[in-house]
């Protein structure tokens, strides 16, 4: 009901609806709206009452809300089931639950601060309270569990993208899928799996997305190899229409991953890279090393020149060695 009330208001934005009106085409009392209208008040919606004129949606508040996403997506899957929390340990920890219990495919879970987020490599992922985007999305792909790693690539070449239309910046995707602008990270994405020997039973994409973080409120240690897309832009963005379009732009690519594998995916990829003929340093599970980043083969992996020969990294930390 509530979000019917919401859409009413949103059609007449700005200006008045009758308590009469909205009670007559959604067929329920009077009280029963104004009951409706002081709880969406207490989530921050700046909504006027006026005893003759009736109600007035002045402003939605900035939050993720669950009625704001929906009300804006255009997705047949991902996002159609949403849990939104004011603050959680991790996004990724509950879509795992939720994946264990069942949930639908392209289930998401948005939090406004998550006080345990965590990194790729067992570090830790910053998450202040309104000024991210903290989310993760499961999916229970048809394809074999070799292949997971991919849709890493694939969800950064969807968040790249959404950002570069919605911010309008210029930023690119490190191996194998952070997000960076001017040598810092915007973006951390970590894809977790559950999986039989030959079938994935879900997977949960953790995006982490800095948007409107100001320079002083990151941690010292982070201000020199992070930012965020309001410093970038100069200025705040949208939240909710980006967290809408890296969904869509999700969706779009899951399918065309289903219908026609990974090259497309690799292909945008290469595209969208700053790795690609860089000079990188590699720091895998057993070894060290130096070389000249020349392609992803099918296996999303990285390959490396080195004076030896050409290595494929396949998981670790690889930075760029600035250009002098
Ligand atoms: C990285 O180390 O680059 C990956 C960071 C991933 C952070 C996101 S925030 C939403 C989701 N929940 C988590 O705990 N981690 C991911």
């Amino acid at each position: 009901m509530r979000s019917k009330i919401l859409d009413l208001l949103r059609e007449h934005r700005g200006e008045y609806i009758s308590g009469e009106e909205i009670s007559q085409q959604l067929g329920v009392s009077r009280t029963a709206i104004w009951k409706h209208m002081r709880a969406l008040k207490q989530q921050g919606y700046n909504i006027e009452s006026h005893s003759r004129l009736g109600y007035c949606l002045r402003q939605t508040p900035d939050r993720l809300l669950p009625a704001e996403i929906g009300a804006k997506l255009s997705t047949t899957i991902i996002g159609q089931e949403i849990h939104y929390f004011d603050e959680l340990d991790s996004t990724n920890n509950q879509g795992k639950k939720l994946a264990i219990n069942g949930c639908p495919e392209g289930t998401i879970v948005v939090a406004e601060a998550q006080n345990i987020g965590r990194g790729r490599l067992a570090r830790g992922w910053f998450s202040p309270s309104g000024q991210g985007i903290w989310l993760s999305v499961v999916l229970r792909p048809p394809f074999s569990p070799q292949d997971a790693p991919k849709c890493t690539l694939m969800a950064a070449v969807a968040v790249n993208e959404a950002i570069m239309s919605i911010a309008k910046i210029n930023c690119g995707i490190k191996w194998p899928n952070d997000i960076l602008c001017q040598g810092k990270k915007l973006v951390g994405i970590l894809t977790e799996m559950s999986s039989d020997m030959d079938a994935i039973n879900h997977i949960v994409i953790g995006m982490g997305i800095n948007v409107n973080i100001e320079l002083d409120d990151f941690p010292p240690e982070l201000r020199d190899i992070a930012s965020s897309l309001a410093i970038e832009a100069g200025g705040k963005i949208s939240r909710l229409e980006l967290l809408t379009t890296v969904l869509e732009r999700l969706e779009y690519y899951y399918q065309l991953v289903i219908r026609d594998g990974f090259a497309p995916i690799f292909d945008a990829w290469r595209a969208m890279s700053i790795t690609l003929g860089q000079t990188v340093d590699v720091i895998g599970f057993n070894s060290k090393f130096t070389g000249v980043a020349e392609d992803i083969d099918t296996d999303g992996a990285l390959l490396v020149r080195t004076d030896h020969g050409v290595e494929k990294v396949l998981a670790g930390d690889v930075s760029i060695r600035p250009t002098k």
